[in-house]
């Protein structure tokens, strides 16, 4: 089964097309990363997917589950961080995982070991009993991340997750990701980090302007591109037009820079 289908999916914002007829499929067992410059499009598709953003038209399913009619049916199946944080900041983490496991019905033994081995994981034992709103902000991507891991769910919907995140918990919760996708489950996250989505990705979707304007493995994308050995940065900024921008960009600011 596919764990992900978008077809056709459009939402608009006053005259802005924000998603501009998106359709993409993430496979059982797959890690996917959703790639484009800031505005265009990302967080508004993964809402959709998540419904919490009704869509002007077609569709996002989860597991076969149309997301806008069953939105409550998705959020059970899927462990999903939101690009911002939305903590319940008077709570400690330790509050926060037994609320959630309560809502969620688990057990509370399994819970316990369970949260036991991503706190010490994490190195994230010593915050456990403190609240949320004094947390830093990596302290509080871990928060989120483990939230999202605690009732195991088949598939994770992570929306720019590692941003905040030191190198060991950066490393660690990469590995988490493919050990979840080893047993089975499949991962769609949106990115910054060209690394993480050419080190961890089996496929990768350009977005830009509302747009999927490419998808495909890495080396699909360099064969595409003509561009053999290529980074995915050259790649992106290439398929993303932004190649002269940048060199634009530097000029502009080395001449700021040295005058
Ligand atoms: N609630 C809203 N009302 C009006 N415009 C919105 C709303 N949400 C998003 N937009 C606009 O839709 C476009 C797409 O935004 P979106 O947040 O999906 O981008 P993104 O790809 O996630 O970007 P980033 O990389 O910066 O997170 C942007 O132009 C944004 O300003
Ligand atoms: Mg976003």
């Amino acid at each position: 089964m596919v764990a992900i289908v978008i077809e056709n999916l459009v939402k608009s914002f006053g005259d802005l097309v924000a998603v501009n007829d998106v359709s993409l499929e993430v496979r059982e067992g797959e890690i996917y990363a959703l790639l484009g410059p800031n505005g265009a499009g990302k967080t508004t598709t993964i809402k959709m997917l998540m419904g919490l953003l009704d869509p002007d038209s077609g569709s996002a399913k989860v597991f076969g589950i149309d997301s806008n009619e069953n939105p409550v049916e998705v959020k059970n199946l899927v462990g999903y961080v939101p690009e911002e944080q939305q903590l319940y900041d008077s709570l400690t983490p330790r509050e926060l995982f037994n609320f959630i496991a309560s809502i969620r019905g688990l057990p509370e033994e399994k819970i316990t070991k369970r949260m036991k081995e991503f706190l010490k994981a994490l190195d994230f034992e010593q915050y456990y009993d403190n609240m949320i709103i004094t947390l830093s902000q990596g302290n509080k991507q871990k928060t989120m991340l483990i939230a999202a891991l605690l009732h195991r769910p088949k598939l994770l919907i992570l929306d720019e997750p590692f941003s905040s995140l030191d190198v060991r918990s950066a490393k660690i919760m990469k590995d988490i990701v493919k050990i979840h996708t080893e047993n089975g489950g499949s991962v769609l996250l949106s990115t910054h980090v060209m690394e993480v989505a050419e080190g961890l990705c089996d496929r990768v979707g350009i977005i830009d302007e509302g747009k999927l304007i490419e998808e495909g493995t890495l080396e699909e994308l360099r064969s595409k591109s003509e561009k053999e050995g290529a980074t995915l940065e050259s790649l992106f900024l290439k398929l993303t037009e932004q190649e002269e921008d940048v060199a634009k960009g530097v000029a502009i600011l080395r001449e700021a820079l040295t005058d």
